[in-house]
């Protein structure tokens, strides 16, 4: 079927269109009712079918004789290590977690939050929840004690897995007491945690409440995968909104197993016993679904890297593995290939490698510039496919696809642009009334409901707020919080978010948070915090801070220990780009600050000075000192 085709039956069949998709499934008991509407109002996808994650991402390989197969390949620059597992060891290993967890009192529901860097334990804890029904809940290792203590709260965790250590280039971060002191913080007491011990740095164990992984493994015995319905959640993954919460998004089994290997069919263009490559970190949404579920359900070998793409050692780290594992695609960030490109502007290094086999670059996490879609270009001399999505989504809602309109072939891509919206997202346009715009207009980017299989379930513990922040700004959409538009020949543009959440080197960061975390100290009277533009990361957080009176401090100090706030309570990936500290922040009169206008002022934009500005006299007050600020 074509692919325009396509976009048609899944718009107007939807239920025939994603029933036929369903069938690349091996479910316990295949699904009659496709697309239902919940008590909640929203839509369960194949809500009578049962099955299990772990089983289709593991034992059904060893079922279709896939067991010698690599499934998982460990490349640790960091640790100079590297380990393959087959699909018969990587089973063995989840089976024995699963009733690891099982013996620490897990059940299914139960929530388990994964705080881990990227070893292979973080996937074989991932999995073994899915494989007895608990609910994982993984927490980037990038975030400090406070952001992990809200989710701690907020899932309510049984038990707790980690890790004692990770490392950072050559920097080894001991993640054990930051687990320790969330804890502390916590209201909500975890029963247990289970901490895999690493040689780099060795953890403390709290006697009654701490097991070591390695010890409570040794008399494990492997359990089978249960049958879970469709709509049981699979994980909730926190990310964040335009408040100091983080959103936890749920995500169902039956929906997610469609989608994953729709997409890695449809969009990847991935079979059994490719190599696909997610750069990303089992953290983001990029890790769950291309990391860890999708490439294991398709029977691929997935590669879980702990190192950087540069410094580790050098900016052909990336070609390095793609050769030495034979990769079929790989999967980044643009702020990764702007880091190589920075390093290795010719492409030097990247000529070292024989990169015959990889086939397609794909680029997500942010806006892929032209300058580094042309640069991967006429480097890689391969397709170079920018698509978006989001955390809620869990897959690609927009992308350049492969189609019979052109042979089979992937349709041309467009510096700028994310491709076409996938069949099942129908993305529209909306101006601020909610009515749909015409070609190369820019406004909301939304998308009219249903939303296709493996979307959002909900916000945990949150359906108010999953309605507020999605569905209720315009009747029957979901609305994406990003900005753009399509252009006459369709492809759709996203031109960033149009709320307060930032994209710092492909991590989602809230400035809102930011500015909890700064009004949250004694000297502050109010803060701005915004996203500037950056060369390597994108945007990274710049803030503007007013100082009660009668404070005795001197701005350098102020400066220093506002920084190191949000560093310790955020993480050192939210840290400040700078901070000043001024008199006065403009505003309207109604008291919103200008942050649209702020930014402007720092990129130098043009500005827009809105005609509901208390004082313009602020923005000449404040001009000298934002300019030159980007550089
Ligand atoms: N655990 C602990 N700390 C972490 C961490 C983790 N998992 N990830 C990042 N950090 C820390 C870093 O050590 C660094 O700390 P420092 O300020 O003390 O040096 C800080 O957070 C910022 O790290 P990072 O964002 O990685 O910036 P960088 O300057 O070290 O590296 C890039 C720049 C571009 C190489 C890097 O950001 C990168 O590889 N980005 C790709 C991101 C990505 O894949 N995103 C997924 C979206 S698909
Ligand atoms: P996350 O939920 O962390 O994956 O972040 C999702 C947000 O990242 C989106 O809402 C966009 O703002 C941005 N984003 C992700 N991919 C792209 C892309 N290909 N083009 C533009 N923005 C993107």
């Amino acid at each position: 079927m074509g692919f325009i085709e396509q976009q048609q039956q899944a718009a107007d069949n939807t239920e025939m269109y994603w029933k036929e998709q369903a069938k690349r499934v091996s479910w316990f008991k295949a699904p009659k009712n496709i697309l239902s509407t919940n008590q909640y109002n929203w839509t369960d996808w194949f809500a009578d079918g049962e099955l299990n994650t772990s089983y289709l991402a593991l034992d059904y390989h060893i079922e279709q004789g896939r067991g010698d197969q690599v499934a998982l390949i460990y490349d640790s620059p960091v640790t100079n290590t590297k380990q393959k597992f087959t699909y018969h060891e990587l089973t063995q290993l989840v089976a024995k977690f699963a009733y690891v967890l099982q013996e620490q009192g897990v059940e299914k529901g139960d929530r388990v939050l994964i705080y881990m860097p990227m070893i292979p334990q973080a996937a074989v804890a991932m999995l073994a929840c899915a494989r007895i029904g608990a609910i994982h809940s993984v927490v980037f290792g990038g975030f400090a004690a406070k952001e992990l203590a809200v989710r701690i709260n907020d899932a309510e965790p049984k038990v707790v897995v980690s890790a004692s250590c990770g490392v950072e280039i050559e920097k080894v971060i001991p993640y054990k007491p930051l687990l320790d002191q969330a804890i502390e913080i916590a209201e909500h007491k975890p029963s247990s945690c289970i901490i895999y011990q690493r040689e780099q740095l060795g953890a403390d164990i709290v006697i009654g409440r701490d097991y070591n992984w390695q010890a409570l493994m040794q008399d494990a015995k492997a359990i089978a995968p249960v049958p879970l319905k469709s709509t049981d959640p699979l994980y909730i993954l926190y990310t964040s909104g335009t408040t100091g919460k983080p959103k936890g998004v749920v995500r169902d089994n039956g929906g997610h197993a469609v989608a994953m290997l729709y997409s890695m069919e449809n969009i990847y263009g991935m079979k059994a016993g490719d190599t696909f490559w997610a750069a990303s970190d089992v953290g983001w949404v990029v890790g769950h679904s291309y990391i860890v579920y999708a490439p294991l359900m398709a029977g691929c070998s997935t590669i879980l890297y702990e190192g950087k793409p540069i410094k580790t050692p050098d900016a052909g780290a990336f070609w390095r593995a793609c050769e030495e594992y034979q990769v079929d695609a790989l999967f980044s960030a643009p702020t990764a290939f702007r880091a190589i490109a920075k390093e290795d502007p010719d492409g030097a290094l990247m000529k070292e490698y024989d990169l015959s086999q990889l086939k397609r670059l794909y680029l997500a996490g942010e806006r892929l510039d032209p300058a580094t879609y042309h640069w991967l270009k006429e480097k890689t001399q391969l397709p170079v496919i920018d698509h978006w999505w989001q955390t809620e989504t869990g897959w690609a809602i927009a992308s350049t696809p492969f189609s019979d309109e052109n042979n089979g072939e992937l349709m041309a891509t467009k510096a700028g642009s994310a491709g076409f919206p996938v069949p099942g997202f129908n993305v529209e346009i909306l101006d601020a009334y909610g009515k749909a715009l015409p070609a190369n207009q820019q406004g909301t980017v939304a998308i009219k409901l249903p939303m296709p299989p493996g979307c959002l379930a909900t916000i945990y513990q949150d359906d108010e707020r999953f309605k507020s922040s999605y569905l209720s700004t315009h009747e029957g959409y979901y609305v994406t919080g990003d900005g753009g538009y399509i252009d006459d020949a369709g492809y759709l543009f996203i031109m960033g978010r149009t709320d307060d959440v930032i994209n710092v080197a492909g991590h989602r960061l809230s400035t809102g948070e930011m500015e909890e975390v700064l009004s949250g100290h004694s000297a502050v009277a109010e803060c701005a915090v915004i996203g500037i533009n950056d060369k390597l990361k994108g945007q990274v957080p710049f803030g503007l801070v007013v100082i009660k009176n009668g404070i005795d401090e001197s701005d350098d100090d102020l400066t220093h220990a506002l920084k190191g706030k949000v560093r310790a309570e955020i993480g050192a990936i939210a840290s400040l780009k700078g901070l000043i500290i001024v008199e006065r922040l403009p505003k309207t009169r109604s008291g919103k600050i200008l942050r649209k206008t702020l930014r402007q002022m720092i990129d130098g934009q043009e500005i827009d000075i809105p005609s509901t500005i208390d004082d313009p006299q602020v923005l000449d007050e404040l001009s000298p000192r934002l300019a030159g600020i980007t550089s």
